[in-house]
């Protein structure tokens, strides 16, 4: 499996989106992770379609949209329009009846689809979804804010996914998100995971170059 970095926008400056997403690219990121919240799935708000819209005119990055939104299917039309290529959507955001119509909608768009578990919900909750998915994400912290601390025991949980998806022979990445650091992303990768969201140990860096190569060195 290949290591993938994907670092969140949520960490930059607002008021130039574009710029700092052409700033990731420059400097070797791998995906473009854009983190959408909606005040009520959780306690913080970012941005919409509207906005990814005019960040994809700047640069030609793979673009992973995240949903932390309440009932997502009222909106993921308007995702994939707006540049998803990756659309992710919480197990818990949405009646559980719901999901395979919604996956199976996403992938007929022409987007690959995930679902993403909060640290409070079990793996299994996946493996029903897992030969329809192109990916899993497992929160290494509550979501909502950039800048918290990794959560390392969510780690059995991507053991658990990353054994059950090589048991199945599937073809499904994992993905970390939440305080991945040079510290922490060596852990997350013993355990399984291959996509690494990194909001804050990207942009507090000065060279953002050198902390994407950095994390890929630890991982
Ligand atoms: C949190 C978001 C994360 C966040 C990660 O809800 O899903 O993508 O940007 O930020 P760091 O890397 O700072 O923990
Ligand atoms: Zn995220």
């Amino acid at each position: 499996m290949a290591v993938l970095i994907a670092p969140s926008i949520l960490a930059g400056d607002f008021a130039k989106l574009g710029a700092e997403a052409a700033k990731l690219e420059a400097a070797g990121a791998d995906w473009l992770h854009l983190d959408v919240m909606d005040g009520c799935f959780v306690p913080n708000i970012t941005f919409g379609p509207q906005a990814i819209a005019a960040v994809r005119k700047e640069t030609k990055l793979f673009f992973d949209v995240h949903l932390m939104i309440d009932r997502p299917e009222r909106y993921i039309t308007d995702f994939i329009q707006a540049g998803a290529e990756m659309l992710t959507l919480h197990a818990e955001s949405t009646a559980a009846e719901n999901l395979p119509q919604l996956l199976a909608a996403v992938a007929a768009s022409g987007c690959q689809a995930a679902l993403a578990i909060k640290p409070a919900t079990p793996a299994e909750v996946l493996f029903p979804y897992l030969d329809t998915l192109d990916m899993v994400l497992v929160m290494t912290v509550e979501p909502g804010f950039g800048g918290q601390s990794f959560m390392p025991d969510m780690m059995p949980k991507v053991k658990a996914l990353r054994e059950e998806i090589t048991r199945r022979g599937l073809d499904v990445k994992i993905q970390v998100d939440g305080g991945i650091t040079t510290q922490t992303i060596g852990v997350a990768r013993a355990a399984g995971a291959d996509v690494f969201v990194a909001g804050s140990a990207v942009f507090k860096a000065a060279d953002t170059r050198a902390a994407v190569v950095a994390l890929r060195g630890a991982a």
